[in-house]
């Protein structure tokens, strides 16, 4: 765990424009910064920094934060990841908080990290020999060069070569001076009993480090290039402490931000798929190294987009197996394509044969919906055969029923039942029975991941919020509301009592005493974290507006806060896009008291609504409970008029105002 002092180092020493400034070409615009969007193709700047602030808006996504969320963002990194790449820019050493940590997960942690380091001390030895050694560049580099590979393709992927002697790497890192112990664990090194120098895994192999989403080396996959030796053509890490194959996708490191910015992502078998792609221009690709897909690897690429084309050599052996791939990409909510090549090619050699626009438009224009696909697959050796037939159409369904999103599955549906011509209500209920199935399935396991996962408080649906105008509407003041405490929470406002005395009160505490008042619930579970923040610092003394949050740690929140601290006017052409600055600065004041009234009128409104409806259900049945309902009506619509009378809108301030002052 890092330190909270080093966190704030980390915070008070970074520079967003700095740290932006690396994948943005920033201009500066007054006191600003901006620059084309990295997460959405443009031609007009949409991306703000500010300096003063330290914080980004791209207002093409909506996405906004601070320098470390900015990280996290395009680099897809954890909140520790992001600390540390950070850190590690700016020479800020880390100072680990160690007083939660037992024993054994300190020990725990310094064996990982041992783990990280003895990889790392791998992965240079072995590109070392590749490019420097005799042996490495005679029998390695030149194995690489027959396959066409180019230098800068090598070194982007940091191959390597193992040589042929058997404990070379064993020797060299325990002259370094690491363990044994580690050098097993890592399962690079094996020390049969009568062998105390021990034993390289990889000897004579041509090496292909398989590096995190972050770019740590985890493991590794070793080719052998003798054709006529009698042993596994890929010898690969063993599964350790920092190894898992099924949570690990090899070349997502090197082809996350493509597959980000392309919104798709290409999925191979092997190695040289992955090299073979990219050094041909498509850079959106990853491999699951020759095994079935499993739901962690779904769910990595699924950080980055929904969009997966599977491809596949025409002459695959395991298409059939894929079809249990399939199901899993859809029950994650994936889209999905996918693309036999011709006989005889895979993605590898296709893509040495065709230059890049030619490879991109085949996988454009050839790539098949699931349902064509399985449809050609399981027809193909179905012939005339009615029950057969029926079978495979069956299968396809079974398919369609794993989509989650239902107005998709429709529309599957319709295609299945044109391309068949079945009516579609035959196979609606297949479907409803294949979902039986499914759910029976896998209702066990959902039903667990439900409990872990449910929220805490009750959230209106986004699509209730349109249904209902009334809900809207106070949805909408409620947010006004939070933004005026982030944006002005310390602007101290002069205030009259009853008796006409003045008296002082920030916007924040005006605020949170109008929704305590009300006890009001909020409808949008963001804006409770940070009113009971606020709230947190009251009791601490500390006045928590804007600039807290900015650094608060939860995305949505970030957001939320950067959307209300950046003024709209920051970019030239707003009006273009039907959005004026708000009419802030002195009208401050004016403008709280009319928006707290508002919403209280509003909410009041939606109170009555419901309350009405509560009352349909009494008229019969509980006359006590009935007549309590309309006494509670009354009583709100009373409030309402009193409401409606000292609200006004001013057409010179453009707001609402309280009409008594
Ligand atoms: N694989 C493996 N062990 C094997 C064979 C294959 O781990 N004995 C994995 C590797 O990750 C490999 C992938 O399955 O990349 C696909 O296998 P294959 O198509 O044979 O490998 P390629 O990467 O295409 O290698 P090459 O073109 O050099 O034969
Ligand atoms: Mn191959």
């Amino acid at each position: 765990m890092i330190s909270k002092q080093t966190i704030d180092k980390i915070f008070s020493t970074i520079r967003v424009e700095e740290i932006v400034g690396e994948y943005v070409q920033l201009k500066r615009a007054g006191s600003n910064y901006k620059g084309l969007s990295p997460f959405h193709d443009e031609k007009t700047p949409s991306f703000v920094v500010s300096a003063s602030k330290q914080i980004w808006k791209d207002f093409s996504t909506g996405k906004g934060g601070t320098a470390i969320s900015f990280l996290m963002e395009i680099e897809n990194f954890t909140y520790p990841e992001a600390l540390r790449h950070a850190a590690k820019k700016y020479g800020i050493e880390i100072e680990e908080d160690q007083r939660e940590i037992s024993e054994e997960a300190k020990h725990a942690q310094t064996e990982k990290d041992l783990l990280y380091k003895i990889h790392e001390v791998a992965n240079t030895y072995f590109q070392e020999i590749l490019w420097d050694d005799q042996e490495g560049r005679s029998i390695g580099l030149s194995y690489f060069k027959e396959r066409e590979l180019r230098d800068d393709i090598i070194k982007k992927f940091q191959l390597g070569y193992s040589p042929e002697q058997k404990n070379a790497f064993t020797a060299y890192a325990l002259e370094k001076g690491y363990s044994k112990e580690i050098l097993e664990k890592s399962g690079l090194s094996i020390f049969p009993e009568n062998t105390p120098a021990g034993v390289d895994r990889f000897r004579e192999r041509v090496i292909f480090p398989i590096h995190s989403f972050s770019g740590r080396v985890l493991g590794f996959g070793a080719r052998i290039l003798k054709s006529n030796v009698k042993t596994a053509k890929y010898l690969n890490s063993p599964e350790t402490e920092i190894y898992h194959k099924s949570n690990v996708l090899y070349g997502l490191n090197q082809s996350k931000q493509a597959i980000s910015r392309k919104n798709g992502c290409l999925l191979v078998e092997g190695y040289m798929d992955v090299i073979s792609l990219h050094m041909s221009g498509i850079e959106n690709v990853v491999a699951s190294s020759g095994t079935s897909l499993t739901t962690e690897q779904i769910k990595l690429i699924k950080r980055l987009t929904e969009n997966v084309t599977i491809l596949f050599d025409g002459d695959n052996a395991g298409i059939k197996a894929s079809f249990r791939s399939i199901d899993m990409l859809l029950t994650e909510g994936m889209n999905i394509r996918v693309l036999l090549f011709p006989d005889g090619d895979d993605p590898d050699s296709f893509a040495r044969k065709h230059p890049q626009e030619y490879v991109e438009k085949y996988i454009e224009n050839e790539a098949m919906d699931f349902i064509d696909f399985k449809a050609e697959v399981l027809l193909r050796d179905v012939g005339n055969d009615p029950i057969k037939k029926a079978e495979a159409i069956r299968d396809i369904v079974k398919s369609v029923s794993f989509v989650q999103n239902a107005l998709k599955r429709e529309v599957y549906l319709k295609e299945v039942s044109n391309k068949f011509g079945l009516s579609e209500q035959s196979l609606f209920n297949e479907l409803d029975v294949q979902k039986q199935i499914t759910q029976n399935q896998t209702h066990h396991v959902q039903q667990q991941q439900k409990e872990k996962t449910a929220p805490k408080l009750e959230i209106v649906p986004l699509d209730k919020e349109k249904e209902d105008p009334f809900l809207f509407d106070v949805l909408f003041m409620e947010n006004k509301l939070v933004d005026h405490m982030l944006m002005f929470g310390d602007v101290v406002l002069k205030r009259r009592d009853e008796n006409n005395e003045e008296y002082q009160i920030t916007v924040i505490e005006e605020i949170l005493h109008h929704f305590e008042e009300e006890q009001y619930t909020f409808l949008v579970k963001e804006n409770e974290i940070i009113i009971n923040q606020i709230k947190e610092g009251i009791q601490k003394d500390e006045l928590r507006s804007g600039n807290f949050f900015v650094s608060f740690m939860d995305e949505e929140i970030t957001t939320k806060v950067v959307d209300a601290l950046i003024p709209l006017d920051e970019l030239e052409n707003w009006a273009s896009r039907n959005i004026y600055p708000p009419n802030y600065g002195d009208k401050v004041a004016d403008q709280i008291k009319g928006d707290v009234l508002l919403h209280k009128y509003r909410y009041i409104d939606y109170l009555i609504k419901e309350t009405a409806k509560e009352l349909d259900q009494y008229s019969t049945t509980d006359e006590g409970k009935y007549y309590e309902l309309i006494k509670k009506i009354t009583l709100l619509k009373q409030a309402s008029i009193r409401l409606s009378n000292m609200i006004e809108y001013s057409p010179i301030k453009g707001i609402y105002v309280d009409r008594k002052r």
